[in-house]
């Protein structure tokens, strides 16, 4: 459910006509509303209730400092990925006893970073990592709390570009060289063995490959116990999907029963790191129309926003719903909805069934709020797009649209 509703004919974000934003923001520009948010947070927050839980917040689905402050105030961590979002989720006050990090490529720095910091967990990828991390925490005189990354070798049945837990992917170190990683950990003097984390994939629609994996990682956990080695932190990823279009995924509440019926009775705190389903249907793109352009074998229909804007058409084939942000009563027409980027890949939607729009009217690209903003660009030096909060009747502009002279603003040209 979400707060993009058709009220006579005009589409509102909660309580205010898109019409209304964009004519003073302009486009393109991402809108969220707050209400959709808070309550996709709580659902999934109180479908863990009967546990101990922190909800790490994927934070590359979305890292404006405002959703961060927002997921932060309502009790969230994050989940991050580089030193860049470790300083977004700060400044954003989310406390660092509430941020775990993975990501297969750790830098020195960044590892120096979040030691630094007090961070909850390093999610351990390598044993290359585990052992640079042992060196820097050594230096720091700080004893390194970490999990260590298990790839459970899982099929999540999801695009290949999003699936991370199988054998052949990156992510990890692989469930039968786990044992031997925990070992080193135990034997190296400044780290302090502290979870077990896994993150198989995203837009999971399917039960199936989470209850795989905690299957597998609870058996580890057994051979982990008659070592002596006792974990206080299971850390079970995000990956749960959502609506695009038709797609029915489980619902948090359904998902977390399943989960916790599989996990069983622990005495050990829950890490989720949900990213889509938290923000993915609570933000919408819009864009203007500039030109329909009708062409001998297909029609397309220009909009101001492109590739760079949205990736994940392009990228991915993914669907995005695309309508009207004024219903009017037209006759229809089948075309490509097309950025201005100089690619073919350039599109948002493709082989689509809208009414006919006129030039300057303006579209809404729903389900943008995951994976949008976050994955933008200035290909084709285009500035990137403003985005906007929405509380009830009130908007607040999240992130000034982008000037030429911020765009251009780090480089110099040389004297030879
Ligand atoms: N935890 C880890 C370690 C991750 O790598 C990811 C996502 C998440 C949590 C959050 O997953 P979510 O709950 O959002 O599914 N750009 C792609 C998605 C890439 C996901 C990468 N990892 C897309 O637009 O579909």
């Amino acid at each position: 459910m979400h707060y993009f509703q058709y009220k006579n004919n005009r589409l509102y974000a909660e309580g205010i006509p898109i019409e209304e934003i964009v004519d003073q923001v302009g486009t393109p520009c991402y809108i969220y509303s707050q209400a959709t948010l808070e309550r996709h947070y709580k659902t999934f927050d109180q479908a863990f209730s009967r546990i101990p839980h922190l909800i790490c917040y994927s934070q590359k689905a979305n890292s404006n400092l405002a959703l961060l402050a927002l997921f932060g105030r309502l009790g969230g961590g994050a989940d991050i990925v580089s030193g860049g979002e470790l300083y977004r989720a700060l400044k954003a006050g989310i406390p660092p006893e509430r941020i775990v990090y993975s990501g297969v490529g750790k830098t020195a720095e960044e590892i120096h970073y979040a030691l630094k910091e007090k961070i909850l967990l390093l999610n351990i990828e390598s044993p290359e990592e585990l052992k640079l991390v042992n060196e820097i925490a050594g230096r720091m005189r700080r004893k390194a709390s970490i999990s260590i990354r298990v790839n459970p070798d899982i099929d999540p049945k999801t695009h290949p570009y999003v699936s991370t837990g199988l054998k052949k992917n990156k992510f990890g170190i692989s469930i039968y060289q786990s044992l031997n990683e925990y070992q080193l950990a135990r034997s190296l003097p400044n780290i302090h063995i502290a979870g077990i984390d896994f993150h198989i994939g995203s837009q999971l629609l399917d039960i199936g490959p989470f209850r795989e994996a905690i299957q597998k990682i609870k058996k580890l956990i057994v051979q982990l116990q008659n070592m002596d080695i006792e974990i206080q932190y299971l850390d079970l990823g995000g990956g749960l999907g959502i609506t695009y279009s038709e797609e029915e995924p489980p619902h948090p509440k359904v998902y977390a029963q399943a989960v916790l019926k599989e996990v069983g009775p622990i005495p050990y705190t829950l890490i989720l790191e949900p990213g889509r389903v938290l923000v993915g249907n609570a933000g919408i793109l819009v864009t203007k129309v500039l030109y329909l352009k009708k062409g001998e074998e297909k029609n397309f229909i220009i909009v101001d926003a492109g590739m760079n804007d949205l990736l994940r058409p392009s990228l991915y084939g993914s669907y995005h719903h695309i309508q009207p942000v004024v219903r009017r009563v037209r006759t229809q027409i089948r075309a490509d909805v097309v950025g201005p980027i100089c690619e073919s890949g350039d599109f948002l939607g493709k082989d689509r069934t809208l009414p006919t729009p006129d030039s300057g009217e303006f579209l809404a690209v729903m389900s943008a709020g995951a994976y949008g903003f976050s994955m933008a660009s200035n290909y084709n030096s285009r500035p990137r797009a403003a985005e906007i909060l929405v509380h009830e009747k009130e908007f607040h502009i999240i992130r000034k649209r982008e000037t030429y002279a911020q765009m251009t603003a780090l480089e110099r040209i040389p004297g030879f």
